[in-house]
């Protein structure tokens, strides 16, 4: 039986390198950074070392970087922290997000509009049929009250990369604090906080062949921000507890290999991406590509194939050894229709027809070829039974 994971947007395979220096601070070199001894002293070395390297991916400093426990953590801080520092002074304050932010964002801002209805507003921009939101859109939707925008950079469903330069600009010229989440791009579409200007960005390790549950947050010098946690004094006071020290020192090996390997993991990605493209559309009709399959991002394809319930051919994948998902890995289990796809203006039914293949650094020619005969032979199967 094959097994073949093509849901590297959902998770990814913890590298082994990576896993073998996570035990290392695990069984060995185990201490709190915190403490002042020797187990503490290297600890606590080691911890600034992940800073750097998970910071120099994005040309930040390491004092803007505070770990968290994943993206959804860091995407709730940003939101809530940012619109914290308004609610405090009782000032008023509107975000401009898009409709298909991922739900870390997205249902933030739902929560912070129900409870503070008098103080906080919400402004959701749809999307384009590729799902891209332009500047002008943002420009055109800012009002004396915007304090907060938030776009993420790569949509995790469809691989759409937004103008995150331009947006940043446009806000950094009108004062407004711009965040955006890079849990998709992070490592494998090139980021410059600065050149970018970005002020708060979203990021986690499991994206990357790192850990699940570490993550974190960057945030620009000049950005205030209401604290997370409080207790002691780590990650400067906002984000305060011990450190998920084996998990930090995870992302930061992940976030240094994939670094290095960025100008030959991403053309092979995108060539594979291709390939599964041209031979599941050589051999199935009535598909539709769901984002942009030029320019959007290499590793994720999304398809909608008509007449065919992405539920059931993700189970007949799946019983051929193929992982792929329906939609959003976060959004499974659920029977509604992908928020993303109806906000690029897909119909309700090809948004329930629709299959997202992840590549990742694992997978191989012979992966994409087995998934694209497994795609064609299963939707032709599937196709004939609902005729019946
Ligand atoms: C774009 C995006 N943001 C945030 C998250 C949440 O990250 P985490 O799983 O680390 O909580 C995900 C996870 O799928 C994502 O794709």
């Amino acid at each position: 039986m094959k097994n073949i994971y093509l849901d590297n947007s959902a998770t990814t395979q913890v590298d082994p390198e990576v896993a073998k220096i996570m035990m290392e601070y695990m069984v060995e070199k185990y201490g709190n950074p915190s403490s002042i001894h020797l187990y503490g002293q290297q600890a606590k070395y080691a911890l600034d070392d992940a800073r750097e390297k998970v910071a120099k991916v994005i040309n930040a400093g390491i004092k803007n970087i505070f770990f968290t426990s994943g993206g959804t953590e860091a995407d709730n801080w940003a939101v809530r922290g940012v619109i914290e520092m308004n609610i405090r002074k009782n000032i008023k304050a509107n975000i401009i997000i898009s409709q298909f932010e991922h739900s870390a964002v997205f249902e933030t801002c739902k929560m912070l509009e129900k409870k503070y209805p008098e103080l906080i507003s919400v402004t959701y921009l749809q999307p384009d049929n590729k799902g891209y939101i332009l500047p002008e859109q943002i420009e055109n939707a800012v009002t004396s009250d915007t304090k907060l925008v938030s776009i993420m950079h790569v949509n995790n469903e469809i691989g759409t990369i937004n103008d995150i330069a331009s947006i940043g600009k446009l806000c950094r010229d009108k004062g407004i604090i711009f965040h955006t989440d890079a849990v998709q791009s992070y490592t494998k579409v090139p980021i410059d906080v600065k050149a970018m200007n970005i002020d708060i960005l979203s990021a986690a390790a499991h994206k990357i062949y790192g850990p699940k549950g570490v993550g974190m947050l960057y945030l620009r010098s000049k950005v205030e921000i209401y604290p997370l946690l409080f207790g002691g004094h780590q990650e400067s006071g906002l984000r305060n507890g011990t450190e998920n020290l084996p998990g930090i020192i995870g992302f930061g090996k992940a976030a240094e290999i994939a670094q290095n390997s960025i100008n030959s993991d991403m053309p092979r990605i995108g060539e594979l991406k291709k390939k599964l493209y041209e031979l599941i559309s050589n051999g199935v009709d009535k598909i539709v590509v769901n984002g942009d399959i030029n320019k959007g991002y290499k590793g994720i394809l999304n398809i909608s194939f008509e007449g065919v319930e992405g539920e059931s051919l993700l189970l007949a994948l799946d019983l051929d050894g193929v992982c792929v998902s329906t939609g959003s890995a976060c959004s499974a289990g659920s029977v509604k229709p992908s928020r993303t796809l109806l906000a690029i203006g897909v119909g309700e039914e090809m948004a329930q027809s629709s299959i997202r293949f992840s590549i990742g650094k694992f997978n191989t020619m012979e992966d994409i070829e087995f998934t694209a005969e497994s795609v064609i032979k299963s939707v032709e199967r599937l196709r004939s039974m609902s005729w019946m």
